[in-house]
Order: structure tokens, then sequence, then C-alpha cells
């Protein structure tokens, strides 16, 4: 099987240029199929898993450990994707049904139709589902662009999260409530969204106080990126959370999204630091979309190990702070929205990478 692999890997390092924009996922109604994974289409499906399972381990330490599902899910031509999903991970979340386009494409219906098949899935399976995302600035329908005032976008936006968090209520008590609101610019203020431009900064506040009305047993969240060291952003999250906090405001946790790269430094970025930081406010913490991306242009057995080292690094951190879930973002590699950069613990024929070995050393312990 491993002579085919070179050649499997030209042809799965260029899948993404062709086929990145087919690739599978969320939307109103059930998307098209998703794109056919050339390794399958070359070699026979891997019998999925290896001999450990990260999930019997993850479940030893009380540990949700989850990954981020798409319509591969149900693809019949993939059947090791549900294998490995179900034999190494107790957590699964949404890479993009239940996001607004996902569930509320049309104003006067909401679609759970996809995202229920996921949620169902996962409840069979024993899983718990982390609700991703009530409120972002990024997915929105048409319909959201086209409202004029404070009011009618509150109103909106508050009828969208009780209509979402109730539909779930029974099945999903995690949420990101609010993503990414913070910006990437100099000082970090809120990033601009139809949702601070018309309601204010308070469309946080209001968000959260909506999802807890909906359904005051769920854990809510606020979720970013480039927050997961000490630094300027993380600065701003912190600040952030602790002024709701202050003001009453039912949050319950935060999430920090880990999309990284092999040369990240978990130790040097001074992540626990940042972590506990949040913990010692009473809140909980996840690493909720967790991948590290090869650098192009480097030998890939060094890259591969310092993947795994990334990995290692990043989980033993959220054990010594005792985070509430540790979530890639995705199952295999091909699936990854990022695929090029291979950022995933299984290879594109669900095969364990290092940092698989990486992270079932670090559960053992
Ligand atoms: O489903 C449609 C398909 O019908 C259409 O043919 C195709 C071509 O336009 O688009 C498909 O929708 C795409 C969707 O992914 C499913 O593949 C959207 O265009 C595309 O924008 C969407 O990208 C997702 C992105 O969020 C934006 O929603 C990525 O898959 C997803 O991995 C990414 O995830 C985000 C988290 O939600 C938040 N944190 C950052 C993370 C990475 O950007």
């Amino acid at each position: 099987m491993r002579s085919v692999r070179p050649i499997l890997k030209t042809l799965l390092l260029l899948a993404p240029l062709t086929l990145g924009a087919a690739r599978a996922g969320g939307g109103a109604a059930p998307p098209a199929a998703p794109t056919m994974n050339p390794a399958s289409a070359v070699q026979p499906a891997r019998p999925a898993g290896s001999a450990v399972s990260l999930r019997a381990l993850a479940d030893a330490r009380g540990l949700l450990l989850g990954a981020a599902v798409n319509p591969t899910l149900f693809d019949p031509n993939e059947p090791d994707y549900a294998l490995t999903l179900n034999r190494h991970f107790n957590a699964v979340v949404a890479e993009n049904a239940m996001k607004w386009a996902g569930l509320h494409n049309n104003r006067e219906a909401f679609a759970f139709g996809f995202a229920d098949a996921i949620v169902n899935a996962a409840v069979k399976n024993g899983q718990t589902v982390r609700g991703h995302t009530l409120v972002w600035h990024d997915s929105l329908p048409p319909w959201v662009y086209t409202i004029q005032t404070r009011e009618e976008l509150l109103r909106a936006m508050q009828d969208h999260i009780t209509g979402v968090v109730t539909h779930f209520r029974d099945r999903v008590h995690i949420w990101d409530v609010v993503n990414e609101a913070v910006s990437d610019a100099p000082g970090h203020p809120l990033r601009p969204s139809p949702f601070l431009n018309l309601i204010g900064p308070d469309f946080i506040d209001e968000a959260f106080r909506a999802a807890h009305a909906a359904d005051p047993g769920a854990k809510l969240y606020y979720n970013d990126y480039n927050t997961d060291g000490l630094n300027g952003k993380s600065d701003a999250v912190y600040e952030l959370v602790r002024g709701m906090l202050a003001r009453g405001v039912p949050i319950h946790g935060v999430g920090f999204q880990a999309h990284l790269n092999t040369d990240f430094d978990v130790t040097g970025a001074q992540v626990q630091a940042n972590l506990q930081r949040f913990r010692d406010l009473g809140l909980d913490v996840q690493m909720t979309e967790v991948d590290v991306q090869l650098r192009p242009a480097r030998p890939e057995a060094d890259e591969l190990a310092r993947q795994a080292a990334v990995y290692r690094d990043l989980l033993r951190t959220c054990l010594n702070v005792r985070c509430a879930g540790f979530i890639t973002w995705g199952v295999t590699d091909f699936n990854s929205w990022r695929a090029a950069g291979r950022p995933l613990i299984f290879d594109d024929v669900y095969a364990p990478k290092p940092a698989f070995a990486a992270v079932a050393q670090e559960l053992r312990k």
C-alpha cells in the first residue's frame, strides 16, 4: 500500500486546489454529495482506526475529545469517516451546518434537516455536541444585510437564537454564542459586523441573554482565534468576558480555536498562563478548532514530528488547566478547510499520523 502513497500525496496535495471550493460543508438544504476523496478512489478504504481508541483514553480522562464534521459523515463512499469519528471522538461539532446560513437561509423558516442528521447521529453514538455558532460576522444569509434598524436586527438576532437553541435544547448543551467579535486590528476593538454596526457593542450581551433564556441549562461560550497565547487579542477577549461577568451576563466558557502551524511554540506563547487566567475568572475553557498546519517546502518527517509536538503540548496544556474540551477542526486531512497543510491527526486514508500517537500518549498519562 505504501508504494502508492507518493502518487497519492501528489494527487491529494493538488486536490484542495481543484476541489476545495466543492468540499463538503453545511448548507440550508443537505448540500451536494462531498467530492470523492481521491485516496479512496485508488486504494480501498482502510479499516478505520488503529489498535488504540482515542475515545476510550479521553473517556478515561473525563475529557471531551471532538472533531468537526461535514457531509462526508453521510457519504456512502467514505464509510471510514464515520467509523473513525465514532471510534476516536466522544464529541462532535458541525463544521458549517449550524451556522446562520446553514439553518436560517430563508428568513421565514428554519431548515434544521441536515443539522438534525448530524446531531441525531452524535446522540445515537453517545457523543456530546458543541453548537457552532449562533452569532458570527461570516456565513450570514443575504436577508440579514437588508435589515436597516437596531430594533429589527436585535429582534432578528434574538429570534434566530431562540429558535435554534430551543430546537436543539434536548440534544445540544454547549453553544458558541458569539464567534470572533474581537478584531485583529491594533488595539483589538470589536470587529465591524452588521450586529456591531447596527445594534452596537451590547449585541454580545444580548446574544448571551437570549441563548440563556432559551436554554438556562446550556453552557454558553465566547469563541475566537489567535487568542491561544498571551497577546493583545487574548487580552481584549479577557477584558470582554470580565466585563460580561461584571454585568451578570450568562457566560460560562471561552473557546480558543487554536488554528496553528508547526512553528507555534505552546510554551513560548504562554498558552497555559493565558488559559489559566480565564479559569481563574471561574470560566471553562475549550480548545475548539485545533489544527496544526505543516509548513510547505520543509522535510515532511520533521514537519510531522513538529506537528505531533504541537498537538502534544497543546493537549498537555489543556489538561493542565482542566479544560472542558479539545476539539479538532475536522476528521482527516482531506476534509480540512486547509487540506493543503495536512493539519489533522488522521491522513487522507484515515491512517493515524505521529500526532495521533502524541495525543494518545498524553491522554494515557
Ligand atoms: O455548501 C456550499 C456548496 O453548495 C457550494 O457549491 C460551495 C461553493 O461556493 O460552497 C459551499 O459552502 C462553503 C462551506 O464552507 C462548505 O464547504 C462555503 O462557501 C465556505 O465559505 C465554507 O467555509 C467554511 C468557513 O468556516 C466559513 O463558514 C469552512 O468550511 C469552515 O471550516 C470554516 O470554519 C471556521 C469556523 O466556523 C470559525 N473559525 C474559523 C474556521 C475556519 O475559517
